[in-house]
């Protein structure tokens, strides 16, 4: 090899280098009601990767449905499964990760964002901030995930444009930098003015509601005659924001400092191209991610991937377990062999699809950014590491503090069998934690869950799937801590307190009734080790 060939990048790295370059990988995060679903529909529509809206995300009565997998899901009009979306924007490969909406699956919720570059935080207009925003953006905050604000349902009555700027700085203390205004007030909105260029776009709705509404480009002098108070107010609102310097700053974006916001109305698909191109122009592409021992790994190194989500049966007409795995550097083809990184056996990837809803492809090629699944990928985790060549571990994903427990048994003794390959597959999965201890046995483990809802995913599953109906004893315990051997010798007996083992990782966990027993346990006997976990609710 010659000098040159080691100090100039290879055609192969140029090739990885550009098409990573080309793709923005984001999930929006909201509360429920907030707009997810019509806004996810109407991004894919506007960039023409689907015909019709609707054909995408599945709410309850929607039509056309092909994300919504599970019967609890359409009866309850939840969405508790994530949905990868891919569509091409003229150059730009967008992935659109889709996440639970509902506070219970915080966790997946979570795992989606670790496979992310940034966020999409949408607001309704006029709720502003709300419970399950604020989380999930504490999320971004720990993770820095660059976020771009959306101000929904401008459509309808709702807040003023100023307030809801001062309540994100004030509240998650991001600093707000308009990329676009609102001329009229929320409820009678009028159009959409460019802040960089000064453009204004005025938008009419056409009779029937969910139609698109009618577009027209105005220059300034026809803008400020047609809309006369309504122009000037947002020219002067405007100025006083250019005043206290709120234009786009990307090193502040980027390092989840400010936020770019938008304003618009999905349902109408008002904006909603707006937001595609500040996609394509601020988000940025995949960045090099950082190993278990803090080391980055560039884009263009050989193929490494973190899987995010491991989901089983989630069309019946496919019966299997796909493992996600986001491609974090490399280039991934189809029939690889690549490395588990947590057991160092090989992988094949004969069998790699492209996902889109519940619509799925075979995939061939795949670069950083682009999400890959796995079929029937049995030994993989969510949080573990696949590679090529060069070995590399990313950091483990965290698991939430559990506050609901509970004791599982199978209904039918015949059954037993299924009852336990069932539980093993919804462990990997992550619905739910399953704990054990030689005191309860593998009969009636306990399942420890963020948020009551999945012990009713887990009931459906065993029953749907695995022909194991099973019934819960709910436990009285609202807390966990982790603790090691010492701790769990220290702790045994104690009233109020129950030790057991996470099947998953071998954690020891302490549950404890309530605050009261942990705090008086903490008070006299400060030696024994009990760590916090990661926050999920509350
Ligand atoms: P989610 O996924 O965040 O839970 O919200 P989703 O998209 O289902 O939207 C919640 C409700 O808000 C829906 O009405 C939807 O039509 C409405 N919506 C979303 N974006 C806009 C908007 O820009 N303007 C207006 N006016 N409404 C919007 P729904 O009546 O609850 O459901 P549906 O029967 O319309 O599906």
């Amino acid at each position: 090899m010659t000098t040159a060939d080691t100090t100039r990048p290879s055609a192969a790295s140029r090739d990885v280098h550009a098409e990573a370059g080309r793709r923005r990988t984001f999930a929006v995060i909201s509360h429920p009601d907030a707009g997810k679903s019509t806004l996810t529909e109407a991004l894919a529509l506007h960039a023409s990767a689907i015909s019709q809206a609707g054909a995408v995300h599945g709410k309850a009565g929607r039509r056309g449905v092909t994300s919504d997998w599970m019967a609890m899901e359409r009866d309850r009009g939840i969405s508790i499964t994530s949905a990868v979306l891919r569509f091409d924007y003229g150059d730009t490969v967008v992935n659109l990760l889709d996440t639970p909406g509902h506070a219970d699956f915080s966790e997946d919720t979570y795992r989606v964002l670790e496979a992310v570059d940034c966020a999409v935080m949408l607001l309704d207009s006029a709720k502003g901030l709300e419970p399950q925003t604020l989380k999930l953006f504490d999320v971004c905050r720990n993770r820095r995930v660059p976020v771009i604000t959306f101000v929904n349902k401008w459509d309808r009555p709702g807040r003023e444009p100023l307030e809801l700027l001062d309540e994100i700085e004030q509240r998650i203390r991001l600093r707000p930098t308009p990329v676009n205004w609102p001329v009229g007030i929320a409820g009678d909105f009028r159009g959409l003015l460019e802040c960089s260029t000064g453009d204004y776009t005025a938008y009419t709705r056409t009779p029937g509601g969910a139609q698109t509404a009618l577009e027209e480009h105005l220059s300034p002098d026809q803008a400020a005659e047609r809309e006369s108070d309504a122009y000037r107010t947002a020219r002067e609102e405007l100025a006083l924001l250019e005043e206290i310097g709120a234009g786009i700053d990307m090193p502040g974006f980027l390092a989840g400092e400010s936020s770019p916001v938008l304003f618009g109305a999905a349902l109408p698909n008002i904006g909603v191209r707006r937001l595609l191109h500040a996609l394509r122009d601020l988000a940025p592409p995949p960045r090099p991610r950082h190993d278990a021992g803090d080391r980055p790994r560039p884009v263009e190194a050989a193929f490494s991937g973190l899987v995010f989500k491991v989901q089983a049966n989630m069309d019946p007409a496919h019966r299997d377990r796909i493992a996600f795995v986001r491609v974090c550097s490399g280039r991934f083809e189809r029939g690889m062999v690549l490395t588990h990184a947590a057991t160092g056996r090989p992988f094949a990837t004969k069998y790699a699809q492209a996902m889109f809803g519940s619509e799925r492809e075979t995939l061939d090629v795949a670069y950083p950014g682009d999400v890959i699944g796995l079929v029937n990928a049995t030994a993989l985790r969510p949080g573990d590491t696949l590679y090529a060549d060069d070995p590399v571990q990313f950091p483990a994903i965290p698991s939430f503090a559990p506050e609901h427990f509970a004791v599982i048994r199978c209904k039918d003794a015949g059954k037993h069998k299924q009852f336990r390959k069932g539980i093993d597959q919804l462990d990997t999965e992550g619905v739910v934690q399953v704990l054990t201890s030689d005191l309860r046995g593998d009969q009636a483990p306990v399942l420890a869950a963020v948020g009551p809802l999945q012990f009713d995913v887990v009931l459906h599953r065993l029953e749907q799937e695995f022909r194991a109906p099973a019934e819960l004893t709910h436990l009285d315990y609202r807390l966990a801590r982790c603790t090691d051997t010492d701790g769990a010798e220290a702790l045994a007996g104690e009233r109020g307190v129950e030790v057991l083992t996470r099947r998953l990782d071998g954690a020891t966990l302490a549950l404890f009734t309530d605050q009261w027993v942990l705090r008086a346990l903490q008070r006299n006997r400060p030696g024994i080790h009990l760590e916090t976990l990661l926050a999920g609710t509350g």
